[in-house]
């Protein structure tokens, strides 16, 4: 994870959504970040100095005013911090940082920090008032990350937008800052999972793909600053931040969203474990079962990637993935030329490929040349889209 071994400074403000601040930085801690937590007033009237103390092992920053003897923590805080996180940020909190004012501990570090993430929590009538809609705009203007709130029933009985954002999400937009933004302006589609071919309405052909690997490529993307559609089969996993997800079930679904947003797409990756063949004919009723065998009858499905390989347009990039058993960098190469792919990522399939949370992959080349890395799906997939921003940068300048 992008966020192990990083310092991260948490600023909590006097909202009602403090106690998931709380969420926050344990969230940050399992993922291996140190966390230092600065506090207002009004946000130690919401939850315990003590408990932050205890959680973190650290004294919190709670006094713009040390006393005497006491160490001056905001400039070191700033210097000690790789990210300043205020998480949930109040109205009042806002307008301070936009404005310059450090009168509170919060908005004191931020002056400091000069950019970091924000998670607003408020009312809906105050998120919606100009004045602090102004103040985000300027703040992101001046290289801060906002984590926009949610939408639903809010803390004091009214309906709108204004909830802190789900604690996930804003710990991955934590994780985020870390990447480099090598696909800043791109968009990156890329299908995940697997497909499942109806036999009748309650029996299907699919296969064990967890989605894993796509997720994991979809989250970086994002983290890297790319557009990221992620058309997805049936799994278990939620969509990363800022990814937005495409739901199919079948081949066929997935050819048409799969075309449809390759159409203005920079990059298409496809790490869906896509089915190659489909019943004959689907039943609309439940077969009921017999004493004999039963003989379903199969035909072969569309070859999605190889369809997007022919529609590929000049600068757009397109990965494939190959997972074989055998002569494994062989196939992935007759796979890359077969279907006109800029990169092929092979995986043997003996080496657990679904489910597991590490991988082992060669990342294989047009001319050739293979690199060979391992590790979490989410480490892999960073050094795949490395390569992947190489290529569309080759593939773009004028030649
Ligand atoms: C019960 C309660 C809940 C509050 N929740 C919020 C909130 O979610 N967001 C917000 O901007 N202000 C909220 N406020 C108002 C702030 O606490 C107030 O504006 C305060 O001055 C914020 O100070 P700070 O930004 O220094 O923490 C709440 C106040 C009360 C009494």
């Amino acid at each position: 994870m992008k966020i192990k071994g990083k310092k991260v400074v948490l600023g909590i403000t006097g909202s009602i959504a403090a106690y998931k601040g709380v969420e926050v930085l344990r969230e940050l801690q399992k993922r291996g970040a140190e966390v230092k937590v600065a506090i207002t007033e009004a946000g130690k009237e919401f939850i315990g100095k003590l408990t932050l103390e205890a959680l973190t092992g650290q004294p919190v920053y709670d006094r713009v005013i040390p006393e005497s003897g006491q160490e001056i923590r905001h400039t070191s805080l700033a210097r000690w911090g790789d990210l300043l996180l205020i998480a949930p940020a109040t109205a009042n909190t806002i307008a301070k940082i936009s404005c310059g004012i450090a009168d509170t501990p919060v908005s004191e570090v931020a002056l400091c920090f000069g950019k970091g993430i924000i998670a607003p929590a408020m009312n809906d009538r105050m998120y919606e008032n100009p004045i602090t809609q102004e103040n985000l705009e300027k703040l992101k203007r001046l290289g801060w990350e906002v984590v926009e709130p949610g939408s639903g029933y809010l803390a004091c009985g009214d309906t709108g937008k204004g909830r802190l954002a789900e604690v996930k999400d804003i710990v991955e937009a934590a994780e985020y800052w870390f990447y480099p933004k090598l696909l800043k302006g791109k968009k990156v589609v890329i299908t995940a999972g697997a497909t499942r071919e109806y036999i009748d309405p309650v029996r299907f052909i699919s296969n064990p793909s967890s989605g894993k690997m796509g997720y994991a490529l979809a989250k970086v993307a994002a983290g890297m600053g790319a557009e990221v559609v992620l058309i997805s089969g049936k799994t278990c996993l939620e969509p990363p931040y800022r990814v937005r997800r495409i739901e199919v079930e079948t081949v066929e679904e997935m050819k048409e969203a799969a075309l449809k947003e390759f159409e203005s797409a920079n990059v298409y990756i496809s790490a869906a474990a896509i089915g190659d063949y489909t019943p004959v004919e689907r039943s609309s009723q439940k077969i009921k079962k017999g004493e004999g065998e039963l003989v379903i009858r199969l035909k072969r499905t569309p070859d999605v990637l190889k369809l997007i390989g022919q529609k590929k347009r000049e600068g757009q990039v397109v990965v494939g993935f190959a997972a074989e058993t055998e002569n494994l960098l062989e196939n992935a190469k007759k796979k890359l030329e077969k279907k006109n792919l800029d990169l092929i990522v092979a995986n043997s399939v003996k080496e657990g490929v679904f489910g597991s949370s590490q991988t082992r992959v060669f990342i294989v080349g047009k001319s050739g040349e293979v690199l060979e890395t391992s590790g979490s799906k989410e480490e892999v997939a960073e050094e795949i889209l490395k390569k992947v921003a190489e290529v569309l940068k080759g593939a773009e300048s004028p030649r």
